[in-house]
């Protein structure tokens, strides 16, 4: 018997890098599951690659999240095609790649990658809540993705760092109330994952980043998932409000091994 057999999950961002590893999991847990990128032509370009793996039992349909009216749109689709919805992982984000530094970046692009990262995570959370998971007896269960870079701030990143502490506060506000609901928000936070901006790095940046890590290797995107998975489970049912690192331990150390005094 699969963990997530007979179960409805919907993963926003689940058409490329880790989002890719997310919604493969679920699939091959057993559940049904909708995908979106932001664009047609990404999330089109996400469905060929989950069937290149050998997936089905997923259905794919662009949602940009920072826009109300696709948010709805995506959730007519899931109630059309399975009048329900048990699973919600908050997975999409705006980098903030490339905004320069605080002196110089752009407020306007500031506010995108809040108005996708925060408000939009809250709006698909909301809408679920809403239309699915308080309609039903065994209610649902919600899982963000933050980062470590919500505690420990990376260069260059203001907006995203801001977006990752936002949504750790929010995981423990929604939990709080919506709790005496009976549906858990729980957050994964995780450090380097390998995606396919990796592909182009420089090896001596790559082999320094893992130097940063104690564990010496950066996520899988699997092994995100795997921590995804158990807090959509019901292994995690004493859970809610939760922060749960995945970080190849970098959060525990106060310097890399080679600058270490
Ligand atoms: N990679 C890391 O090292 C790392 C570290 C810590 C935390 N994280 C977090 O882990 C999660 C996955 O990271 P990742 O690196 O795999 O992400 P990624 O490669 O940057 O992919 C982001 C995903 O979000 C989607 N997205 C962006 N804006 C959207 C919008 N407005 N509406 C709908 N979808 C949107 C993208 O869709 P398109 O394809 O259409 O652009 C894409 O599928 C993110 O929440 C990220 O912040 C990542």
């Amino acid at each position: 018997m699969h963990r997530f057999e007979g179960k409805v999950v919907l993963v926003t961002g689940g058409n490329r890098n880790t989002g890719l590893d997310l919604t493969e999991k679920f699939v091959r847990e057993g559940a049904k599951v909708f995908m979106c990128g932001s664009s047609e032509e990404s999330t089109a370009r996400g469905a060929a690659a989950l069937k290149a793996r050998g997936l089905d039992g997923f259905t794919a349909q662009a949602c940009d999240i920072s826009d109300a009216s696709q948010v709805a749109a995506l959730m007519d689709t899931i109630e059309r095609e399975a009048r329900r919805l048990d699973i919600l992982v908050n997975n999409a984000a705006n980098q903030g790649i490339g905004h320069g530094g605080p002196l110089e970046m752009d407020p306007e692009l500031f506010w995108d990658v809040l108005k996708t990262n925060v408000v939009g995570g809250f709006r698909v959370t909301q809408l679920a809540c809403n239309r699915f998971f308080m309609k039903q007896e065994s209610r649902g269960v919600v899982v963000f993705l933050s980062s470590n870079t919500a505690m420990r701030a990376i260069r260059h990143r203001t907006a995203y760092c801001t977006s990752k502490g936002a949504i750790n506060s929010m995981v423990r506000a929604l939990a709080l109330d919506l709790a005496p609901l009976g549906i858990r928000v729980n957050c994964c936070a995780p450090g380097y994952i390998y995606t396919e901006r990796w592909e182009t790095l420089d090896p001596a940046k790559a082999a320094r980043r893992r130097l940063n890590c104690p564990l010496r290797h950066e996520a899988k995107g699997s092994d995100i998932a795997n921590v995804v998975a158990f807090l959509a489970s019901d292994d995690s049912a004493n859970m809610t409000g939760e922060i749960v690192t995945c970080d190849a331990g970098c959060s525990c150390q106060h310097m890399p091994e080679d600058v270490d005094v």
